[in-house]
């Protein structure tokens, strides 16, 4: 018996729809676009003829009863709408991240999701990727003792992310929730639920000008939303505390570090932006050595989420880019800046259980072989 694909529709077709539509069709056939929309009809049309898909109107994907299942690709200030109209509609929902801007948005989301019976997931989906489910061997097999601080560090430069991409400036795509989900999610894989927060932040020149002139907002002023530089004091359930700093306002070159420190070694991370950042396991009176990767993914695997999550509904059990674990980081990243300020330790009010380890090695042609019968042999 061959895969019974589950039919999607792509919301949204931007720069990210190129790779999760390529990886959905050649690598991942557990789920077959079909179908897209985008309230821009130039993109939608492009991305419709570039890879043989349907455009039509969000309306008509909702009625559309051989749908199954939305992609959502939107920018984040639209995740919301887009989802919960999804959902209302009885589809099953993959958004690229996050999952919301307000957390009481993200909290009805996972609310109306388990409501209809249907399945949300969230990326980002590197966490299921080589590079840090390796980490995640790393630690669960003891390589260094038990897990007792952490340090991630993210820079970049929002003068010209944010001239690209001016979600980044805006509520609920500042460097915490954009690029710094990646991190945090990366660490809820591996540590699981956070306990509290503390955090200070700082708002640098709040008021930009586009200097883009291939832009339409060349000239336009706006104000920086949230504060662009957050450091923040974590304790995880676990006892883990991690010490986290995000700054938005240094220069291009990124040094992206996500480290953690245990009672018998320590595990560099590297990027977990992407899907093949290499460990390196320092152990005691032992050189620093680079640790061979353990799982598949390590080439550019957007949509794996999705994928796995399509998987998870024939097989019916949980997927692994789960809304709880998505809406916990998600709230994590709210609580830093509730923090910042109240000036307040803010205490979680959200879990979530550890999603599964993925299977070792790696498995062609799909996630866990090219039939049903063979992932399910797993
Ligand atoms: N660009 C990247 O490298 C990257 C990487 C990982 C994740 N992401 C995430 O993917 C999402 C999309 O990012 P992107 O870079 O493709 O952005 P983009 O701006 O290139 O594309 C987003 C598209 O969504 C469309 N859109 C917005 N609101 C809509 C609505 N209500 N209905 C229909 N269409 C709507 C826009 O017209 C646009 O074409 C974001 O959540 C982003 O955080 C982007």
């Amino acid at each position: 018996m061959e895969i019974n694909a589950l039919n999607a529709a792509i919301i949204g077709c931007g720069v990210i729809s190129d790779i999760y539509i390529q990886s959905l069709q050649e690598k991942f056939k557990i789920i077959e676009p079909v179908a897209c929309y985008d309230r821009d009809e130039a993109r939608m049309n492009t991305q419709a003829e570039k890879y043989g898909l349907k455009p039509m109107s969000y309306e008509a994907i909702l009625d559309d009863p051989s749908i199954d299942m939305i992609i959502n690709l939107t920018n984040p200030a639209a995740h919301y709408e887009v989802t919960k109209q999804a959902l209302l509609h009885d589809k099953h929902v993959f958004s690229e991240k996050m999952i919301a801007v307000d957390l009481k948005q993200g909290q009805e989301l996972c609310d109306l999701a388990e409501a209809h019976h249907v399945r949300l997931g969230v990326a980002p989906d590197t966490f299921l990727g080589a590079g840090i489910q390796t980490a995640r061997y790393i630690v669960d097999k003891g390589l260094i003792g038990t897990p007792l601080s952490a340090v991630v560090s993210l820079n970049r430069d929002f003068d010209v992310y944010a001239d690209i991409f001016p979600h980044m400036n805006q509520a609920g795509g500042s460097l915490p929730f954009d690029t710094g989900c990646y991190y945090m999610t990366a660490l809820a894989n591996i540590l699981g639920p956070a306990k509290r927060v503390t955090s200070f932040g700082r708002k640098y020149q709040p008021d930009r000008v586009g200097k883009r002139v291939d832009k339409p907002w060349f000239g336009e002023k706006s104000t920086v939303a949230a504060d662009n530089i957050l450091t923040a004091v974590v304790e995880y359930a676990n006892g883990t505390l991690a010490t986290v700093h995000f700054n938005s306002e240094n220069i291009l070159t990124e040094v992206p570090q996500l480290d953690i420190y245990g009672s018998d070694g320590t595990l560099n991370m590297g990027d977990p932006n992407n899907f093949d950042s290499q460990n390196y396991l320092q152990k005691p009176q032992n050189e620093r050595t680079a640790f061979p990767f353990t799982h598949g993914y390590r080439e550019n695997s957007r949509g794996l989420g999705a994928a796995e999550m399509a998987w998870a509904i024939r097989q019916d059990r949980p997927h692994r880019a789960s809304m709880t674990m998505a809406y916990h980081v998600f709230e994590l990243i709210h609580g830093m800046y509730i923090s910042a300020t109240t000036g307040q330790i803010y205490e979680l009010q959200s879990t979530f259980d550890r999603p599964e380890a993925l299977l070792t090695g790696y498995v062609d042609r799909g996630f866990w072989g090219p039939t049903q019968e063979s992932a399910l042999a797993f």
